[in-house]
């Protein structure tokens, strides 16, 4: 006999309804938080769409796995850099506009008087540049369609509204052929003070990573080009990497990313577990494995982006048990959580940095507790600022002891490489109790007999007398330079200030504008090249006389005189940060429905008349060394 049970099918639904119902009410907080960073107003709406997938798997999931994931949920910070899936779904979405010609000159909605200045001085730099830098920005150019990077970062150095604007009219160029100390000479001959530092290489002075490669050379030329067995130079690098690392052993990579890649892949292979701890907004090279959110588009796995320096992090740290390892790149103590400063971002006033050595101190101590209680590796990747904090990097400068440090760049003495020191243990790459079980890492240039001997330059080079009496004075140098600079602007009433960390700089604003990132370009007319993120961070070289940053400071002030001539930054009680933001999310939100406010075009800008010619008119005259 079979016996129906249809008759329950009512009942049995409610109850589910109810059971729903209850459960989903317990997930409200955790959706809450998650759906923060979208913006409350959607916040009812998408609970109201994801709660039925949170109630079917609701009853699957144990109240400690739900603890754990409302802890990794709080210790995101509430930015985007929090939230890299969010930040990609959402740089899919930003629509491209442009400003026409007068919106480009009246964004913050300025007075025409204001707006003809700016015009005006618009067209002095633009025919400055023009007349100045012909042939570079001519070779440019023609490079621009065949070199894909050039082409990238020339479409990244200005806000996306105002690109448009400035590729038709105040084009640059991105060629040099002679460097003579701190100076580095364009294809017209011009010479110009060299901010960018060769994205953190250069650190003894050009001259110096000049007489690095000719030595290097020299040294290894008898063998030549042998990959496989290895130049004995390499013993000498070997040992010296060990005592400034404090590490037992040392693997040679090709640059910083797979040095990165190689510490992390170890991390994961000795601890068995999967996933990686880095910071919001924290760079360590463009691999997959730890480049989470915009810039990749494969969404990352096992990476967990949290909040750099807040307990939050390291109660997560504390219970989870699928951690290997955690990266820190040390320059974000200038600032934590933050993105490196780019001028392509610079679309109000409100960029922070302010460097606490002690602060960040305590932070790194407290993860190299919660790391050493929990078995988790940390690694200090000191790629960008390996050397130039002390000679022995961020882990002399903080005292702190990592587990495993990453070094590149500067190493290579002016070529390319990448390293990883740490423990024994951890650098292992075989199981000699499984010997199928083995974490692979090769490279065909690594250890290259050239690079191995340019590289031993630079590590003897970090023992001579005045270079270690060098690293005693780094931060009262630098702090001191860096302060005199902001008292002299504070006097002559210019919004601009400089924040550092040691050698490392960045410019902030103090006055709310919409036009800062258009410094950079006045820094050039007073002969001071960056590199594309602009005046996002500037990285000088330890050797820098005083007489050449007096001179850096003087024409650093130059520049932000004729900007504030210009009229860039107009003072209003209405312009203030946050209006500037409302404003570009009203005029996102209008391009994304295809509407072009006022005579604004979506999409590519339209072809711009080039500015009058205007040589005749007042130039900010060239220094002398141009
Ligand atoms: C901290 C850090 N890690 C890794 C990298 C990647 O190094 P590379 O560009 O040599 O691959 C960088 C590069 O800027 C870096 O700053």
């Amino acid at each position: 006999m079979t016996i129906n049970y249809y008759w329950l099918r009512p009942f049995l639904r409610l109850r589910a309804i109810a059971l729903a119902l209850r459960v989903g009410l317990a997930f409200a907080p955790l959706i809450y938080y998650w759906l923060r960073p979208i913006g409350l107003a959607f916040a009812p709406l998408i609970y109201y769409w994801l709660r039925p997938i949170g109630l079917a798997f609701a009853p699957l999931i144990p109240f400690r796995k739900l603890y754990a994931r409302f802890l990794l949920s709080r210790a995101k910070h509430k930015s985007l850099q929090g939230h890299p899936h969010i930040a990609l779904w959402i740089a899919r979405w930003v629509p491209a506009y442009s400003y026409s010609e007068a919106e480009f000159f009246s964004s913050d909605s300025a007075p025409p008087g204001i707006e003809n200045k700016r015009r005006e001085g618009f067209e002095r730099l633009a025919n400055l540049f023009r007349q100045r830098f012909p042939k570079t920005i001519a070779l440019s150019a023609a490079l621009e369609t065949g070199i894909s990077d050039l082409a990238f970062v020339n479409a990244h150095r200005v806000p996306f509204q105002y690109r448009q604007y400035v590729q038709d009219h105040l084009k640059i160029g991105s060629i040099v052929d002679e460097t003579d100390g701190p100076r580095v000479r364009d294809m017209d001959g011009n010479w110009s003070y060299d901010l960018g530092g060769s994205y953190g290489v250069n650190l003894f002075g050009s001259d110096f990573y000049k007489r690095c490669i000719d030595r290097g050379v020299e040294r290894a030329r008898k063998l030549g080009l042998v990959l496989g067995p290895y130049h004995p130079v390499i013993a000498d690098n070997v040992a010296r990497l060990k005592q400034i690392s404090g590490c037992e052993e040392v693997s040679f990579h090709m640059s910083g990313t797979e040095a990165v890649m190689q510490a992390v892949r170890l991390a994961q292979y000795h601890t068995k577990r999967s996933h990686v701890v880095r910071f919001s907004g924290a760079y360590h090279g463009w691999w997959d494995g730890v480049q989470a959110g915009i810039g990749n588009p494969r969404p990352a796995r096992d990476v967990y982006t949290l909040k750099e320096m807040h307990p939050d992090t390291l109660r997560v740290l504390r219970t989870r048990d699928d951690i290997a390892c955690v990266l820190v790149n040390p320059v974000q103590a200038m600032n934590p959580n933050g993105v490196p400063a780019s001028d392509s971002a610079l679309i109000a006033s409100d960029r922070t940095a302010n460097f606490d050595r002690s602060l960040y101190t305590r932070w790194l101590q407290d993860l190299r507790d919660v790391c050493t209680a929990r078995s988790i590796v940390l690694i200090f990747d000191e790629v960008f600022l390996g050397f130039r904090l002390a000679r022995g990097g961020a882990q002399e400068y903080f005292g702190v002891k990592a587990d495993m440090v990453t070094y590149g760049k500067s190493l290579g003495g002016g070529l390319p490489v990448g390293a990883v020191c740490g423990k024994s243990a951890l650098m292992r790459r075989y199981d000699d109790s499984r010997p199928m079980d083995i974490c692979f890492a090769r490279g065909t240039f690594n250890s290259h007999p050239y690079v191995m001997a340019t590289m031993n330059e630079f590590l003897r080079h970090l023992d001579e007398p005045d270079v270690l009496a060098g690293y005693e004075q780094l931060d009262v140098l630098w702090n001191s330079r860096a302060c005199d600079l902001n008292q002299r602007l504070e006097r002559l009433e210019l919004p601009v200030r400089v924040a550092n960390m040691t050698s490392v700089w960045t410019t902030l604003y103090t006055q709310p504008s919409c036009y800062n990132w258009m410094f950079q370009y006045y820094l050039r007319t007073e002969g001071l090249t960056m590199s594309w993120i602009g005046t996002g961070r500037f990285i000088f070289s330890h050797d820098l006389k005083n007489s050449d940053f007096n001179e850096i400071a003087n024409r650093f002030v130059a520049a932000a005189r004729a900007m504030k001539a210009d009229g860039r930054w107009w003072k209003n009680a209405t312009l203030t940060n946050k209006a500037i933001k409302r404003r570009i999310m009203k005029e996102l939100f209008s391009a994304a429905l295809g509407r072009a406010p006022s005579d604004r075009t979506t999409g590519p800008a339209e072809a711009i008349p080039a500015p009058c010619d205007t040589s005749s008119r007042h130039e900010t005259g060239p220094s002398e060394s141009w």
